[in-house]
């Protein structure tokens, strides 16, 4: 074999093995997600609106963390800790918890939870004008800002309906509803197999004071980010699919 045949033999077998590399490590590697951009937002909205049943989509999209006070608080509960103890009374008589204890549990989760490093979605924080000062200066600090404030808007009687027939796994957070998102097999989460249960705040008595703290305590928190230019407003009262595509052009928008 001449010279220059043997090149061109060479050349073709190292562009071979190239291809077979890029081949072999393509299939050894699971394709990584990483968002294009990060994403800080808030959902705010009354008992009921559809915070719990969106957040999860935001974060599965963008990659950051859910960060849910509520789904924290029946975690306290649950573990019976002093904490959850006296949250349990204030949650039952639809109170709320003091801003001191939310704004640490909330600071705490910015500063340890590795998942939040994209960005966060927070849901059901911050509900007082206090809470929401509070975070500004967290924020601040670390130097980050908030991309928007998303408002999920919503008639008080469309939310009795939502809530009485809500069903929750609790170890995972995962809501269902009786007649507008039932799990496959009645009582049961279709992923674990496990028993769904019913929230012991989510009854009628429960509801109409939640919603009276939410109209005048959390009603604030909006006017609030509103003078800030992050608000935005989404009819959340149709179908989830419907309230996702609208709320995604928000965040896609806020961005530009
Ligand atoms: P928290 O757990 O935050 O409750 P909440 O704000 O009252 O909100 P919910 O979880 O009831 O409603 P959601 O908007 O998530 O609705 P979901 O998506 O599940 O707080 C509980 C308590 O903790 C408070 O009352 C307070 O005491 C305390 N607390 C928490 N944070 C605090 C803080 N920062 N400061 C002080 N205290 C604090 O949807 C409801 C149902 O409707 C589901 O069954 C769902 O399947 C269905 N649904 C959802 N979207 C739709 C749709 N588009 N169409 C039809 N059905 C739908």
């Amino acid at each position: 074999m001449g010279a220059p045949d043997e090149l061109a033999y060479l050349k073709s077998l190292v562009s071979q093995l190239n291809e077979k590399i890029a081949s072999l490590e393509s299939k050894a590697k699971p394709p990584v997600k990483t968002p294009a951009q990060q994403l800080r937002t808030i959902l705010v909205g009354p008992p009921g609106a559809g915070k719990g049943t969106q957040a999860p989509r935001i974060r599965d999209e963008f990659c950051v963390c859910h960060l849910a006070t509520g789904d924290m608080l029946r975690e306290q509960v649950q573990q019976k800790t002093p904490l959850g103890v006296e949250a349990k009374k204030i949650m039952d008589a639809g109170g709320l918890v003091s801003d001191d204890i939310m704004v640490n549990m909330i600071k705490d989760q910015l500063d340890n939870n590795k998942s939040c490093k994209n960005g966060f979605v927070l849901d059901g924080f911050p509900r007082t004008v206090p809470q929401a000062q509070k975070l500004d200066g967290m924020l601040t600090a670390r130097g980050e800002k908030l991309d928007s404030v998303v408002q999920l808007l919503i008639d008080d009687q469309l939310l009795i309906s939502r809530i009485t027939g809500r069903l929750i796994h609790a170890p995972s957070g995962r809501t269902y509803h009786k007649t507008f998102s039932p799990p496959k097999k009645p009582g049961v989460d279709d992923v674990t197999g496990e028993s769904l249960i019913q929230r012991s705040d989510d009854n009628v008595e429960t509801l109409t004071k939640r919603l009276a703290s939410f109209h005048a305590q959390t009603g604030p928190v909006v006017d609030y980010y509103k003078a800030k230019g992050l608000w935005h407003g989404i009819d959340a009262s149709q179908s989830p699919k419907v309230v996702w595509d609208n709320m995604r052009k928000i965040f896609v928008s806020s961005k530009k």
